[in-house]
C-alpha cells in the first residue's frame, strides 16, 4: 500500500518548503502535483486554475498525463465537473462514460479509468481552481485519502491567496519558458478564452453542437519539420473530432492562402501518416456530416429533428458498457437474445457485436389491434428457436407503458426458459402502466417521443445515427404519441415496401 502518515507528512512539508523559498507559483504547483502522485500512488495529477473570467479552467501544472490530453480544447468550468465550483468533491469511478466529464472519449483514449477532483478553495468558499487525480485502473479513494487531498487543496489555496495576482501572472509567464522540455507542462494556448478566428468556424461548431458531436478547437499544433529540408513552421488544424478521430481544417476562398495551406497539409500527411485530416470548404459541411450519417444529404431527414438527445458516440459507449456487463453476468450460460421487431434492430446488432460470450439471437414481431387496449397485442412472427433451458434476454428499443413487454414476457415464460430478463436501450419510466422488471437499462428518458437509431415515427427516421426528438409540428400530424412499431400493422406494409 502506498501512502499513509509518513508520506502525507512529507508531502505537506515539501509543498510548504517550496512555498517559503523564492520559488515561482509554478514551482509550488509542481511540488503539489509531484507530492500527491508520490503519496497516493496515482498515475497523474493536475492543478487547474480558473481564468479571470472564471469560465475556463487552465492546467497550470501537470504530471503523468499526455500532452495531447492536456491540450484538449479549453475546459469549460461549468461543463467539466461543474460541481467543483460549488465546493464539492467529485469522484468519478468510470471516466469513459461519466456524463460529468466534458471529453469522455479523450479520457478513454488517454487511458484514464477513474478520477478525483477537489476544489481549491479560499476560506470564504471562493473557488480558485481544482486539484485532479487520475488513475489508469478503476480506484476508489478512501476517506483518509480524500481528506489528505482536501488538505493539500486547502494549503494550495492559501499559497495562491498569498501570492499577489499580478505576481502570479508574471511568474507563470516566466515559467512557461522553463517548462519547455520539462515533463511538467504549462499550456500557454489555453490561457486565452475560446474565440473563433473566423465566423465559419463558429458556424461549424454550432452545427456540431446541435448533433452533440464532440469537438475541440485547435487542440494541437504539429511541427512541420523535415530532415534536411528545414522547418516549415507549425500547423494547427482548426478542429479535432474525437469520435471520428478526425482533424478538420476549414478553408478560405483566398487563393494565395489556399496554396500555402495545401502545401502544409501535404507535408502534415507525410510527416504524420496516422493523422486523419480533412480540408473543408464551407459548402462542404453537409458533405462531412453526411459521411457520418448526419445532415440532409444523409437520407435521414435530420432537419425534422428538434434536438438530439443521445449522440451516436454516447449510444455506442453505453451499448458497449451494457454488453460488457451482460457478458460478465451470463458467462458460461447458454444465452439467447430475443428482439421485438423492428425498432430494436440497430440496438440488437450493436449489443450483440459487443457481447464477448457465445450467444444466439432470434426475433419476434407483434402488431396491435388498438393503441390503447392492453390486451390487443398479437404475435405476427414467433420465434424460430426453442427457448426451453436457455437463458433468455429480451432486448427492447424502448419501454413505454410496458404493455408490449408484459405481453411478450408472459408468452416467453410459458415456454420455460432457464431464466428470463429484459434489456432495453431506453426507458420512459414515468409513462409506465404495467410494472415490468428491467435488468439492463441504457438510458432513462422523459416522456418526449423520440426517433432514430431504429426508432420510428410512421415508419420514418429509423436510420438516423442518434436518438432525437422530432419537431412538434411533425408530431402533431396524424397519430398521437405512439410510433409505428407500437401502433401496428397499419404502417407495416408501407415499411416493407421500402
Ligand atoms: P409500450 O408497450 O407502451 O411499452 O410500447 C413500447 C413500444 O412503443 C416500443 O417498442 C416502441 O416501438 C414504441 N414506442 C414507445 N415510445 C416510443 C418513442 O418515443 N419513439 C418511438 N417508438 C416508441
Ligand atoms: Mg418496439
Amino acid at each position: 500500500m502506498k501512502g499513509g502518515g509518513g508520506q502525507y507528512y512529507r508531502a505537506v512539508h515539501e509543498i510548504f518548503k517550496a512555498s517559503q523559498s523564492a520559488a515561482t507559483i509554478k514551482r509550488v504547483l509542481n511540488a503539489v502535483v509531484r507530492n500527491i502522485i508520490e503519496a497516493l500512488g496515482v498515475d497523474g495529477c493536475t492543478v487547474l486554475l480558473l481564468d479571470s473570467t472564471r469560465q475556463h479552467l487552465i492546467h497550470s501544472a501537470a504530471q503523468g498525463l499526455s500532452d495531447w490530453y492536456l491540450r484538449k480544447g479549453l475546459l469549460d468550468a461549468q461543463k467539466s465537473l461543474g460541481e467543483n465550483l460549488e465546493g464539492k468533491v467529485v469522484e468519478i469511478a468510470d471516466a469513459t462514460t461519466d456524463p460529468r466529464l466534458q471529453y469522455p472519449a479523450l479520457a478513454k483514449q488517454a487511458g484514464i479509468a477513474s478520477l478525483l477532483s477537489v476544489p481549491v478553495m479560499k476560506k470564504k468558499g471562493e473557488v480558485l481552481g481544482e486539484l485532479r487525480l487520475y488513475t489508469r485502473h478503476q480506484r476508489h479513494f478512501s476517506r483518509e485519502e480524500k481528506g489528505f487531498v482536501i488538505s493539500i487543496a486547502n494549503l494550495t489555496a492559501l499559497i495562491l491567496e498569498n501570492a499577489r495576482l499580478t505576481d502570479l501572472v508574471r511568474q507563470s509567464t516566466e515559467a512557461q519558458a522553463e517548462a519547455e522540455g520539462n515533463r511538467t507542462v504549462l499550456i500557454p494556448d489555453l490561457r486565452k478564452p475560446l474565440t473563433f478566428a473566423h465566423p465559419s468556424e463558429e458556424e461549424l461548431a454550432r452545427l456540431l453542437d446541435f448533433y452533440r458531436i464532440e469537438w475541440l478547437y485547435e487542440p494541437r499544433s504539429f511541427p512541420l519539420q523535415q530532415a534536411g529540408n528545414g522547418s516549415h513552421g507549425m500547423f494547427t488544424p482548426d478542429f479535432y473530432l474525437p469520435e471520428f478521430d478526425l482533424y478538420v481544417e476549414l478553408t478560405t476562398s483566398k487563393q494565395r492562402l489556399m496554396t500555402a495551406k495545401h502545401r502544409k497539409i501535404r507535408l502534415l500527411k507525410t510527416l504524420y501518416p496516422q493523422v486523419n485530416i480533412m480540408l473543408l470548404n464551407r459548402k462542404d459541411y453537409s458533405r462531412l456530416l453526411a459521411k457520418y450519417g448526419y445532415g440532409h444529404f444523409a437520407g435521414g431527414s435530420t432537419e425534422d429533428i428538434h434536438h438530439v438527445v443521445f449522440s451516436h458516440a454516447q449510444i455506442q459507449r453505453r451499448v458497449r458498457q451494457l454488453a460488457k456487463q451482460i457478458s460478465r453476468d451470463y458467462e458460461g450460460k447458454p444465452l439467447l437474445l430475443i428482439g421485438i421487431l423492428k425498432g430494436v434492430v440497430f440496438f440488437m446488432a450493436d449489443l450483440m457485436r459487443y457481447i464477448s460470450i457465445p450467444t444466439g439471437v432470434d426475433f419476434m414481431a407483434i402488431s396491435y389491434y388498438s393503441a390503447s387496449a392492453s390486451q390487443a397485442v398479437r404475435i405476427t412472427k414467433d420465434l424460430d428457436t426453442s427457448v426451453a433451458g436457455m437463458h433468455v434476454l429480451l432486448v427492447e428499443d424502448i419501454v413505454d407503458t410496458g404493455m408490449t413487454l408484459n405481453y411478450v414476457l408472459r408468452h416467453l415464460e410459458a415456454h420455460k426458459p432457464a431464466s428470463l430478463k429484459v434489456c432495453t436501450l431506453l426507458d420512459k419510466k414515468t409513462r409506465r402502466l404495467v410494472d415490468v422488471p428491467i435488468a439492463y437499462v441504457g438510458f432513462e428518458i422523459s416522456e418526449e417521443f423520440v426517433v432514430g437509431y431504429g426508432l420510428d415515427h410512421k415508419g420514418g427516421y429509423r436510420n438516423l445515427p442518434f436518438v432525437g426528438v422530432l419537431r412538434s409540428e411533425l408530431m402533431a400530424e396524424g397519430s398521437t404519441d405512439i410510433g409505428n412499431d407500437a401502433k401496428g400493422g397499419r404502417q407495416e406494409a408501407v415499411l416493407q415496401d421500402k
